[in-house]
């Protein structure tokens, strides 16, 4: 297979580069390494395959790449991640993830090649915060008909305020669908590679002030609960779906899938900090947060035969290990 992956040294094009490479695939790689920790990650891509194809370049390049390269399928993860930097500049954050999405998107088509892409549980927006809640004493947690099932692909998108980003990834999201492609609306993605900063990536985040001895601000009360899948089951379902894009089998063009760890993979903020003995301080409620978001990914077992595999306490002990390793290492 010839793969072309975008934001291939962030987190997620981290481990599935890793990952393709490992099984003897072409990738070609593109990044503008804006984020911080990429230049660590495209580093390591390096020191294991220092053949890998990699280029350095800004999402209005990639549609001139893609024409070059003729790749047989785009895994499309470059992206402005951070819902604060896109109220903040919501236009830059439409050029990267609206436009700059539909012309990967278009470019790819051009090519013949399918597009892989993650968009995000922000594209249900406030209309998540309609679903009745239950209080706990650590925890917020759905009631009725959703509680420990969670949000499915049904659930309604047309909400008022999904604030920017929801909105920009909505726009790549229907555009990739509308092309041919397929969408993973993920929830919370956590594990090696992850450089979390305060404004995305906040298990990352958490383990690495835990590590340096540094705060954490939580912001709201910390009952906010995610349900969290971790990196290597992500990337066992990318390569599900660009083997069934190329093959065929099963017909998944234009579908969308929620993708998350369940139920019983969620946890709050505050059930973090317990486990890692972090004493949080706290600020004021993000705008537009979730209270509750967890998903319902029958659908991808259905369709895929996916589900989650690594349960949150290991796939936590995993990233916190990586995470003291890599900061600690000596150059
Ligand atoms: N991590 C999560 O929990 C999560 C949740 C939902 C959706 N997503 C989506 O998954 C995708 C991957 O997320 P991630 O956590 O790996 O993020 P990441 O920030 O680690 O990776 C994104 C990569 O894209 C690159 N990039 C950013 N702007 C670019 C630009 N203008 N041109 C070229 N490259 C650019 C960055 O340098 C970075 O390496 C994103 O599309 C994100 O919206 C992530």
């Amino acid at each position: 297979m010839k793969a072309l992956i975008t934001g291939a040294c962030g987190f997620v094009g981290t481990n599935l580069t890793l990952h393709l490479l490992g099984k003897g695939h072409q990738v070609i790689g593109a990044d503008s390494l804006s984020r911080k920790g990429s230049e660590l990650n495209l580093k390591s891509i390096m020191s294991q395959y220092p053949s890998f194809e990699f280029s350095a370049v800004e999402i209005e390049d990639l549609p001139s790449l893609i024409h070059r390269v003729k790749p047989e399928i785009v895994y499309h993860f470059a992206a402005q991640v951070a819902v604060t930097s896109s109220l903040e500049s919501p236009k830059r954050d439409f050029m990267i993830n609206g436009v700059g999405t539909f012309d990967v998107a278009l470019a790819a088509r051009d090519v013949g090649a399918p597009v892989v892409y993650t968009s995000t549980n922000k594209v249900f927006g406030d209309n998540v915060n309609k679903v009745p809640l239950r209080e706990l004493d650590k925890r917020y947690d759905f009631d009725g008909a959703l509680k420990e099932k969670g949000i499915s692909e049904e659930f309604p998108i047309d909400a008022k305020h999904h604030t920017p980003y929801g909105c920009s990834k909505l726009v790549g999201d229907i555009y990739v669908r509308e092309f041919g492609g397929v969408v993973n609306r993920c929830s919370c993605m956590y594990g090696r590679h992850q450089h979390g900063i305060m404004d995305q990536g906040w298990m990352s985040y958490f383990a690495i002030n835990k590590v340096l001895g540094k705060p954490v601000t939580i912001y709201g009360d910390g009952k906010q609960i995610r349900d969290a899948v971790h990196a290597d089951d992500v990337v066992r379902l990318l390569e599900m779906e660009g083997k069934a894009l190329l093959s065929g089998t099963p017909d998944i063009k234009g579908e969308v899938f929620n993708v998350g760890g369940g139920y019983e993979n969620t946890t709050s903020l505050l059930e973090l900090c317990d486990m890692w003995q972090i004493k949080p301080s706290f600020g004021p409620w993000r705008e537009a947060d979730q209270k509750v978001f967890y998903c319902n990914v029958s659908k991808a077992e259905r369709v895929l035969g996916w589900k989650p595999e690594r349960g949150i306490r290991s796939g936590l002990d995993d990233l916190y290990a990586w995470t003291e390793k890599t900061l600690t290492k000596k150059e």
